[in-house]
């Protein structure tokens, strides 16, 4: 999540979570001033917004955004870092970049609705949010926490599994983001996908984004967009896969961001009273919300 960052102004930083209008930031990394500009940064029809809660395929939107714009020619984006290609809306220092860059500007985001431009809800550029099972995001991010300097190391599953119930980790509570972007789609141009569908079928997700971005891509092209985005050539893909994040930020020694790529991993981590407790939960909070997950392997195969 702080992938881009700059290694130098980051140095010595202690970082922590700083609570900024009901939303945990990291100081260091984040700023309130600047997470509260970006309310009123102007909006250019071609804008894309990517907006995720942690640990839900951003670095994987990345890759097929950038992939996207070149037409599917990987040695393409062989000069930059996709962090940088699409980088992140809430970073220190966003502002300039977002403010001067040429269009299509593609960026990615963690921050729920209530921080966003203005001019989306004005049907002015494009949202794409990316949704994932929970279950599988809280074991992702428990990984990440291990390895993830700016972020504070779990003493076990156990303890982030209260403090990921409790919404006490960086983007708070899972239920409150997607519940808070997706009761307002009707006012943006919006596209909702799944990071499940994704694993089903990546090249009909393709296809949707694609299609609602507006370009043109031969058969051909969209192939090579789905070749270099799978979880293997994203692994061994420098450009993709934030191996060069700064140890600073990222621990390379005790983690990887291409950790597994699966569905269904959270089944080898929660006990059987974790799983309860996360159901009635989840029943509790998602009961009027008209969405649904896939929480296995096996459910993904059409019968
Ligand atoms: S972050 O820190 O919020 O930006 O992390 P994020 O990029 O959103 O999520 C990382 C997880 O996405 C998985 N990933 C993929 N899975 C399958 N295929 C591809 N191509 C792919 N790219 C990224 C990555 O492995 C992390 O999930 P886990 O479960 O930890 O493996």
């Amino acid at each position: 999540m702080a992938e881009g960052f700059n290694h130098s102004s980051c140095a010595a930083f202690e970082y922590k979570l700083v609570l900024h209008r009901g939303f945990d930031l990291i100081s260091g990394i984040h700023s309130p001033e600047v997470v509260d500009q970006i309310h009123n940064f102007e909006i250019r029809d071609s804008d894309v917004f990517v907006i995720t809660y942690p640990k839900s395929g951003t670095i994987w939107l990345q890759q097929i955004l950038s992939l996207i714009e070149v037409k599917g020619d990987v040695t393409a984006t062989n000069d930059q870092l996709n962090s940088q290609r699409v980088p992140w809306i809430e970073l220190l220092d966003s502002e300039k970049q977002f403010v001067s860059a040429p269009s299509p500007r593609i960026h990615v985001s963690h921050l729920p609705y209530k921080f966003m431009p203005l001019g989306l809800k004005q049907k002015k550029g494009k949202v794409i949010y990316v949704a994932r099972n929970p279950k599988d995001i809280l074991v992702s991010y428990f990984h990440f926490h291990k390895y993830a300097n700016m972020l504070e190391t779990p003493k076990d599953f156990d303890a982030f599994f209260e403090k990921f119930m409790e919404g006490n980790v960086f983007g708070n509570s899972w239920f409150e983001h997607v519940k808070s972007w997706c009761s307002h789609k009707d006012e943006m141009n919006f596209l909702y996908i799944t990071y499940e569908e994704m694993i089903k079928d990546l090249r009909s997700v393709v296809e949707r984004i694609t299609s609602f971005l507006e370009r043109n891509l031969t058969p051909q092209q969209l192939n090579d967009v789905v070749e270099h985005s799978t979880f293997k050539n994203m692994k061994n893909n420098p450009q993709a896969n934030y191996q060069q994040v700064p140890v600073i930020l990222l621990n390379h020694q005790l983690g990887a961001f291409m950790r597994k790529g699966t569905v269904g991993d959270w089944k080898n981590y929660f006990t059987v009273a974790q799983n309860e407790r996360f159901d009635k939960v989840y029943q509790q909070k998602m009961k009027d919300v008209p969405l649904s997950f896939i929480w296995d392997m096996s459910d993904l195969v059409t019968p």
